[in-house]
């Protein structure tokens, strides 16, 4: 057994996280591992180290201070939904939302991958926290990574280092997390500016609950405590406490909004939007000059993702599980998220954006003007002429900015409370051209969950594959759901049963849909902002303060229930926003059909029958009109 340099901020008196850190040294050969404290130094020597490989760039500290770019490799863009798997003992425990392998086959395979695949490499020791410190909702990680990129990323995306350490104390449990870029260097090899592998493996072992991931560097791929541990294995711890005999909890791709209203009260709100669909956006809302005259308060809990407890009094209290943002670029602006740019003045990681000739960044969408020259992200001369004749991008689509929670200027006091804020209402919505109305309230918890589960949504460019199309997407967790996704949506409705035969008033679910277009594609609802106007009425009905409209699907406001105050926006433009139509959902509750054909394996019962009633009444108002 060769030994392997080693370096430790702090006493290592983890005996089992020692030794297993160094039995993936000696599987994965690096030069030598370094255990990350997390602190600010650390993270400078490493933004020195890679910008001496050309890895990453400073940008203009007079324009943008302690910020930096990374340009990715062409293929290593996106996260990869067809090379993640989840290694469960059957595939039906997989269920077909998720890729499968046997977990041996997979083992023997991740052997063969990593065998030697740190060579030449550091390999970077990252404990981080999921969620505030010491607070009963929050799980520790510990990430082993070849990437100095993901050092700094997982930094400000999580609580991260020594303090993590101290909380693991001599014999804490952790999830383990291997990453490594696939990319080992011989003597002397010149790297490049972006190692990554053609061949990408993302794993999950629910069970051990190990992740392990090869061949990517990008984002959820490769921040491991994200998309695999907050979202995959989360999901399945929330479900195995309920399989043990709890209620269990619930890990959810939904951001975290804070709104006190004129009239006083605090209202927290939790929403599922699947990935590119303005979750950072909604996240950070300004609403519109006039409404109230400003007396709303929106503040940020989270931008992503949810876990989400009943407290003993059976109330659904969240965190926010991360610490930091990883958010689309393209397409955010002073007035589409105002914040957002706020919080992007300093103190960033920005990846796959273009660079300026000053030093600074640019992206689609940024600017009414583009600039007039800059390189593109990959690095080549770009102009906006050259660029209207090739169809070439500045920015890629998936391109991001890394910040840290606390450069948002409109973060929520309790962001960081261990306890968790009490959840009155659960917000849903796809990206639908057509079909699915702005808003509708469902009148009950089982509609509610019938609503999620059968969300559809047009797919983005933060996935690999073809963009555009209607896929569907329940809860917006369809990628990220780490068990049969019949027997998640059982979970909800357990969940929501086991609650309310303990009293607990359960918060309200809506299911929204800001994209509806016109006959020339064009977006009939102005979004953004404006979305304040249908959060108020959320929130009114929550105290019961709006009035709405009976529907097939649920409860709708009619042109008068919302707060137009500043807006002109016609009674035919809503109307054609908020229409059902009765032919439209006769094809679209085929597709509902399908969905539970294929996840027929566990479906719970009650949602086939929803779509029956929803379906046969529909069909009765067709036949009346
Ligand atoms: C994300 C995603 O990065 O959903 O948050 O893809
Ligand atoms: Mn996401």
């Amino acid at each position: 057994m060769t030994s392997i340099p080693m370096t430790a901020p702090y006493p290592l008196d983890h005996t089992a996280l020692v030794g297993w850190v160094q039995a993936v040294a000696q599987k994965t050969q690096p030069d030598a591992i370094v255990w990350c404290d997390g602190s600010q130094a650390e993270a400078d020597l490493l933004m020195e180290k890679m910008q001496a490989a050309g890895m990453i760039r400073r940008l203009n500290p007079e324009k943008r201070p302690n910020s930096y770019l990374a340009w990715s490799d062409p293929s290593d863009v996106a996260r990869v939904e067809d090379r993640t798997f989840v290694c469960t003992d059957t595939a039906q425990e997989a269920g077909p939302n998720n890729n499968w392998v046997a977990p041996d086959e997979m083992r023997a395979t991740l052997a063969g991958l990593f065998a030697g695949c740190m060579r030449g490499r550091t390999m970077y020791v990252i404990p981080f926290s999921m969620g505030p410190l010491g607070s009963s909702i929050s799980q520790i990680g510990v990430e082993l990574s070849d990437s100095p990129y993901v050092v700094v990323n997982m930094r400000l995306m999580t609580r991260m280092g020594a303090a993590v350490m101290r909380q693991l104390g001599s014999n804490g449990g952790y999830v383990p997390c291997v990453h490594s870029v696939g990319a080992p260097l011989a003597r002397g090899q010149q790297d490049v500016s972006w190692p990554c592998n053609p061949t990408k493996y993302i794993v999950h072992f629910p069970k051990t609950r190990e992740i392990w991931s090869y061949g990517s560097g990008y984002g959820g791929n490769a921040l491991l405590g994200k998309k695999c541990f907050a979202l995959r294995i989360a999901s399945t711890m929330g479900r195995n406490e309920a399989k043990d005999g709890g209620t269990g909890w619930l890990a959810e791709h939904m951001l975290i909004l804070g709104v006190e209203a004129p009239w006083g009260r605090k209202f927290h709100v939790a929403a599922a939007f699947p990935s590119a669909c303005g979750k950072t956006n909604f996240a950070m809302l300004i609403p519109p000059q006039g409404l109230d005259e400003s007396g709303w308060k929106i503040t940020t809990i989270g931008d992503d993702i949810a876990w989400i407890k009943p407290d003993s009094q059976g109330r659904l209290r969240a965190i926010n599980p991360e610490a930091g943002y990883f958010g689309v670029a393209p397409g955010t602006n002073e007035k589409t998220n105002k914040n957002c740019m706020a919080s992007l003045t300093q103190d960033v990681i920005f990846t796959n954006v273009a660079l300026t000739d000053d030093g600074d960044v640019w992206w689609e969408g940024m600017t009414p003007t583009p600039p007039a020259h800059c390189l593109d992200w990959q690095g080549k001369d770009w102009t906006p002429e050259a660029a209207k004749a090739e169809g070439r991008r500045a920015a890629h689509a998936n391109a991001r900015f890394t910040v840290a929670a606390t450069r948002n200027p409109v973060l929520d006091p309790a962001w960081d409370d261990p306890q968790g804020v009490v959840i009155d209402a659960f917000i849903f919505g796809g990206r639908r051209s057509t079909t699915v109305p702005l808003v509708t309230e469902a009148r009950n918890w089982q509609e509610g969950v019938y609503m999620a589960a059968t969300m559809g949504s047009e797919t983005t460019a933060a996935a690999a594959g073809q963009q555009g199309v209607v896929r569907r997407d329940p809860f917006a967790m369809l990628p990220f759901c780490g068990y049969n996704m019949a027997e998640y949506f059982g979970h909800w409705l357990a969940f929501g049963e086991k609650l309310l035969a303990q009293g607990v008033s359960l918060p309200k679910i809506f299911c929204v849909n800001w994209f509806r277009t016109d006959a020339q594609g064009r977006f009939v609802w102005p979004g953004f902002g404006e979305n304040a106007r249908v959060l108020k009425w959320m929130l009114q009905r929550i105290e019961g303060k709006a009035a709405g409209q009976g529907h097939v699907l649920g409860i709708s406001p009619r042109y008068q229930d919302l707060d137009w105050t500043g807006l002109s926006f016609s009674v035919k433009d809503f109307e054609a926003i908020s229409a059902v139509d009765a032919a439209a959902w006769h094809d679209e509750f085929k597709l509902h059909d399908e969905l539970f054909d294929r996840l027929a394996h566990g479906l719970p019962g009650v949602l086939p029958e929803i779509k029956a009633q929803l379906a046969a009444t529909l069909e009765q108002q067709r036949q009346a009109a």
